[in-house]
């Protein structure tokens, strides 16, 4: 049988990505769109979608150390590592470049220094949504051969 930790894991990791996701698409579509209205709006929106994101990647991260918790082997050990650059790279660029570009949304300042912060932004929004996906895919991996338990 399942872990009962599992179900929780898989929901709030897969929910976590489809928020990174949703968070790049609406930002790049209200770029593209270009009214000042429309980026001040979605990055407002992304601003207080972290107070979703944060806990949902806490509770991943959290149940995910209580499951691999005893198990040895390599793949947990990728999952383990990218879990600590997901954090990382959440807590240094993504949640300070969402709040930078939320105020200056705010103030209607969206040239250069905005422009800058947008491109960090989304490049490592980018690499923790890949990062997020390489981690559902080797949890269903391992998933798949719990019962062998050498993942
Ligand atoms: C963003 C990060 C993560 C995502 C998106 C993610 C996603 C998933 C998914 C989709 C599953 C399959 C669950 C199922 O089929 O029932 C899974 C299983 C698993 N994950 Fe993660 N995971 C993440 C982080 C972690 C971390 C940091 C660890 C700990 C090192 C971890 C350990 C495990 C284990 C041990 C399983 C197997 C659970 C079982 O079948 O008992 N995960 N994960």
């Amino acid at each position: 049988m399942a872990h009962p930790l599992s179900r929780l894991h898989r929901v709030a990791g897969m929910a976590a990505g489809l928020l990174i996701l949703t968070f790049l698409t609406v930002s790049a579509l209200s770029e593209l769109n270009g009214d000042p209205d429309m980026i001040r709006l979605a990055k407002t929106a992304i601003a207080w979608g972290l107070v979703a994101l944060v806990p949902t990647l806490m509770i991943t991260g959290v149940s995910g150390m209580r499951l691999g918790k005893g198990w040895k082997g390599p793949t947990i050990a990728a999952k383990k590592r990218r879990m600590t650059f997901i954090a990382a790279n959440g807590i240094l660029v993504l949640i300070p470049s969402a709040l930078a570009l939320a105020w200056l949304a705010r103030h209607s300042e969206t040239g250069a220094a905005f422009a800058a912060i947008q491109t960090v932004e989304f490049l490592a929004g980018a690499t923790n949504l890949v990062l997020i996906g390489l981690n559902a895919r080797d949890g269903i991996a391992i998933s798949r051969r719990r019962t062998v338990r050498t993942a």
